[in-house]
C-alpha cells in the first residue's frame, strides 16, 4: 500500500506539487496524468526515496520513506520494478545480462538458474520463440527492447511495478501489444502498477483508476470512464489535447 500525505515539494520558486493525496491499495491498476512538467515523474521519485518531500510523508508498506534508512530503501526498492521511458538498457551487455543484472548484484551467481530465469521471463513478455539471450540491445527494435526491460523488472518478482510512458514512441500496434502484456501481468501477478502515460487508449485499457495532477494538486481521481464523461472544463480540455 502507498500513502502519499499532504506532499509538498519545490525546486527554488517553481512549485511542483502543492498538496498532493493519494492512497493506494495493493492490487490496483493507477494511471497518473497530466501535461508535461506537471510533476508526475518527480511523484514517482518521492515514492522510492530519489526525491524528499518539503513537507508532507510517503509511506510504502508503512515504511516511511524520509526516515527510512539506506538498507530499508535498498531492500524496499527490490520489491519495486521499473519500466523506463527509453527501457534504459546497457548497451554494452547482453539482453541475458540486462535481465539478469538486479539479480546478479543481489548476490545470485549460479549461471544455469540465471539463465533459466532469463529465458522464463522473456517467454513472459513474448519473446520466447526467439533466443534472443545473446542479442545486444543495439539489435532489437523498440517494442523489442521495452519487453526486455519489462523482462528485466520481472526478473526481480516486483510486488510493485511503475511504468514510465510504457508506449511512447512506439507504432500503434506494437502500443497495443505492449498494454495487452502489462495487462496480463499485472493480472497473473497481482502487481500493484502506476503507470504514467499519454496515451488514453493505455489508460482505458490499464487503468482501474486514473489521476489527473494539475497545477500541483490531484485535479481528478476516478475510473476512466468517470473521466472521458466529466463535464469539469479543465478536464474536458486537458482530454481533448491528450487524445491527440
Ligand atoms: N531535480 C530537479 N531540480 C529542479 N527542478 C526539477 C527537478 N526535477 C524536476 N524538476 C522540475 O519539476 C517539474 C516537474 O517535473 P517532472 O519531471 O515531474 O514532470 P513530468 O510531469 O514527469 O513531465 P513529462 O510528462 O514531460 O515527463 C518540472 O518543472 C521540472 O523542471
Ligand atoms: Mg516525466
Amino acid at each position: 500500500m502507498i500513502e502519499i500525505r499532504n506532499l509538498k515539494k519545490s525546486f527554488d520558486d517553481n512549485e511542483v506539487l502543492r498538496g498532493v493525496d493519494i492512497t493506494i491499495h495493493d492490487g490496483e491498476t493507477v494511471a497518473i496524468i497530466g501535461e508535461s512538467g506537471c510533476g508526475k515523474s518527480v511523484l514517482l521519485k518521492h515514492i522510492i526515496g530519489l526525491l524528499q518531500p518539503d513537507s508532507g510523508t510517503v509511506k510504502v508498506d508503512g515504511i516511511l520513506i524520509a526516515d527510512a534508512k539506506e538498507d530499508v530503501l535498498y531492500a524496499l526498492r527490490r520489491r519495486i520494478g521499473f519500466l523506463f521511458q527509453s527501457a534504459a538498457l546497457f548497451d554494452s551487455m547482453t539482453v541475458y545480462e540486462n535481465i539478469v543484472l538486479g539479480l546478479w548484484e543481489a548476490g545470485e551467481r549460479d549461471e544455469v538458474k540465471l539463465r533459466q530465469i532469463a529465458t522464463e521471463k522473456l517467454g513472459l513478455v513474448g519473446l520466447g520463440a526467439r533466443s534472443l539471450l545473446d542479442f545486444k540491445p543495439s539489435s532489437l527494435s523498440g517494442g523489442m527492447k521495452k519487453r526486455v526491460g519489462l523482462a528485466r523488472a520481472l526478473a526481480m518478482q516486483p510486488q510493485y511495478m511503475f511504468y514510465d510512458e510504457p508506449t511512447t514512441g512506439l507504432d500503434p500496434v506494437t502500443s497495443d501489444q505492449i498494454d495487452y502484456l502489462i495487462l496480463s501481468l499485472t493480472e497473473s501477478f497481482s502487481t500493484t502498477s502506476l503507470i504514467i502515460t499519454h496515451d488514453l487508449f493505455t489508460v482505458k485499457r490499464i487503468a482501474k483508476r486514473v489521476i489527473y495532477l494539475n497545477k500541483g494538486l490531484i485535479f481528478f481521481d476516478g475510473t476512466p470512464k468517470e473521466l472521458e464523461q466529466s463535464t469539469d472544463k479543465t478536464v474536458v480540455q486537458f482530454i481533448e489535447r491528450f487524445v491527440k
